[in-house]
C-alpha cells in the first residue's frame, strides 16, 4: 500500500543511530547458509523486505530459515546442489540482488523454477546474468527484453567459464561465481574496476576456495573452485553503509547537528561516498576501525558542515553506486557545481535514478543537467525552495533522499510513497524522528 509523507525543516539532529544490517551481506548470509551443510547463526541480519524475499525463496527451495529475535536468525542448509524444486513462483519483490544472485545458484541445480518480482524489478535487465548463466548450461526463458517473469531450468552439469564483466556489477560477478560452485573445475570473472566483494569474502568464510589475481591493466581475475565443501559458519552483519548514508548526510546538512553511527561497514569497495563527502569538506570522523566477522567496520561521527561541489570521478562509481541519490541531495546544499560521471548504471537500478533525481530536484528548485552517463547539480546552500511532491517510483533510496532534502528546504517536500523504504531500512522514519526528539530533550 502506498503512503505519502511530507517532511519539513526542523532544528538540529543530535544522537546515535543504530543503522540496520548490511543488505548485500544479509542476502549472501541467507543464500550461502542455505547451501552449506549445517546451521549458520546470523547476528544483525537486515529484516527489510528485500532480505525477507530471499529468506522466503530459500524456504521454498528447502532450507530451514528461522528468525529467533531481532536480527538473530539461523539457516540450516541443504548442502551444495541440494535445493528442491519449489511448488510455486519465487517472488523476489523489489530486489535485484536477490533475483540475480539466486539465478546464479539455480543455474547449478537441475530443477525448474519460475521467478518474478514487483513492477520495478520486472522492468530491470536480467540479460546481464542470463547470458553468462546460459553459457554455463542453464536454460532460461524470459519475458521480452530479458525481463522477469522468467523460467530457469538449471544445468545437469555446469560448465566452468571465464567471464569478462561487460558492466561493473557485483550482482553479475556473484551470479557467475555462485553458479561456478556447482561446476567441475574453476570458474573465473574478470572485472576492470573493483565491485563489492562480499560474495568472495563470505564464500571463503564458508570454506570455499576463492582467488583474486591483479591484472596488468588494473583489473582483477576472481576465480572459484567448483564443488567445494561449504560448511555452516557464523555471520556477524555490520551496519549498512548505504543506509547510514541518509542520517549521515542529514547531519552534514542540518545546522547544529551531530550524529553518531556505530559499527558501520567500511569495506573498501563500499566507501566511495565517504571519500567524496570528505573532498566536499564534510566533517566526518572515522573512529575505532576494526575487523568484525571478516568485514572492516568503524564508528562514524558526522557534524553539520559547509560543503563545496566537486567532480566525482567515474572510477569511483562502483564503490558508491547506491549513494548517488543522497549525494545529489548533499550537492544541492554545496557551494558550486557537483558533477558525477560514469554513472550510467544508475539508469537500471530500482528506478532510473538519474532521471528520477533530476525530476524531483528540479521540481523543488534545484538546477540539474544530465546525460546518458553523467549528471550535474548546481548547489544552493540554504536556499532550496522545496514545496513540491516527488514521485519515488518504488525506489527506497529515492524516498529516503527526498526525505533528507525536506529537512533543509524552505517549504516542505512531499514523497508520494514512503512504503518502499521498508525494502532496505524498515525503521528509518523512527530513527530519524528519534534524532529530532534528541535535540529537544
Ligand atoms: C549489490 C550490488 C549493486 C548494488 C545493489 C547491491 C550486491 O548492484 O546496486 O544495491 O549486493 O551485490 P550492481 O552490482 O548490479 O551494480
Amino acid at each position: 500500500m502506498s503512503s505519502s509523507l511530507t517532511v519539513s525543516a526542523g532544528s538540529s539532529l543530535i544522537g546515535t543511530v543504530r543503522v540496520p544490517g548490511d543488505k548485500s551481506i544479509s542476502h549472501r548470509a541467507v543464500m550461502l547458509g542455505g547451501l552449506a551443510v549445517g546451521t549458520t547463526q546470523i547476528e544483525g541480519l537486515l529484516e527489510g523486505e528485500d532480505v525477507l524475499a530471499t529468506a522466503a525463496a530459500f524456504r521454498q527451495l528447502g532450507a530451514d530459515v528461522t528468525r529467533h529475535q531481532d536480527g538473530a536468525w539461523t539457516v540450516t542448509g541443504v548442502g551444495l546442489g541440494g535445493l528442491r524444486e519449489p511448488e510455486d513462483i519465487l517472488d523476489m519483490g523489489n530486489s535485484g540482488t536477490a533475483a540475480r544472485l539466486l539465478l546464479g545458484i539455480l543455474a547449478g541445480h537441475p530443477i525448474r523454477c519460475m521467478m518474478t518480482g514487483d513492477a520495478s524489478l520486472r522492468s530491470r535487465p536480467m540479460g546481464r546474468v542470463t547470458d553468462p548463466l546460459t553459457a554455463m548450461g542453464a536454460r532460461i526463458e524470459t519475458r521480452d527484453g530479458g525481463r522477469l517473469p522468467l523460467m530457469i531450468q538449471g544445468a545437469d552439469m555446469v560448465l566452468p567459464i571465464t567471464y569478462e564483466l561487460p558492466v561493473p556489477s557485483a550482482q553479475v560477478k556473484s551470479a557467475v561465481l555462485l553458479a561456478g560452485l556447482m561446476a567441475r573445475g574453476e570458474t573465473a570473472v574478470i572485472e576492470s574496476v573493483a565491485t563489492r566483494d562480499h560474495t568472495e569474502r563470505m564464500l571463503t568464510h564458508f570454506g570455499g576456495k576463492v582467488s583474486r589475481e591483479a591484472l596488468a591493466d588494473g583489473g582483477s581475475r576472481i576465480a572459484v573452485a567448483g564443488e567445494p565443501e561449504l560448511t555452516a559458519a557464523d555471520i556477524l552483519v555490520p551496519a549498512d553503509p548505504s543506509s547510514a548514508a541518509f542520517p549521515l548526510v542529514a547531519a552534514l546538512l542540518v545546522p547544529g547537528s551531530e550524529v553518531h553511527l556505530p559499527n558501520i561497514g567500511m569495506n573498501p569497495t563500499r566507501i566511495g561516498l565517504i571519500k567524496t563527502l570528505l573532498e566536499m569538506g564534510a566533517d566526518i570522523v572515522v573512529e575505532n576501525e576494526r575487523v568484525a566477522g571478516g568485514e572492516p567496520v568503524a564508528d562514524l561521527i558526522a557534524r553539520h558542515s559547509t560543503l563545496h561541489g566537486i567532480e566525482v570521478p567515474p572510477e569511483r562509481a562502483a564503490s558508491m553506486i547506491d549513494e548517488y541519490p543522497i549525494l545529489c541531495i548533499a550537492a544541492s546544499q554545496a557551494e558550486g557545481t557537483t558533477r558525477m560521471q560514469g554513472v550510467s548504471e544508475l539508469r537500471v537500478k530500482e528506478s532510473d535514478r538519474i532521471a528520477v533525481m533530476a525530476t524531483g530536484l528540479r521540481a523543488n528548485g534545484v538546477t540539474v543537467t544530465e546525460g546518458e552517463d553523467w549528471m550535474q547539480v548546481e548547489g544552493r546552500p540554504g536556499d532550496v525552495a522545496g514545496g513540491a511532491k516527488v514521485a519515488t517510483h518504488l525506489d527506497h533510496r529515492i524516498a529516503m533522499s527526498f526525505f533528507v532534502l525536506g529537512l533543509v528546504t524552505k517549504k516542505p517536500v512531499t514523497i508520494d510513497d514512503a512504503a518502499p523504504i521498508r525494502t532496505s531500512f524498515p525503521n528509518f522514519l523512527d530513527l530519524m524522528a528519534a534524532l529530532n526528539s534528541g535535540r529537544k530533550g
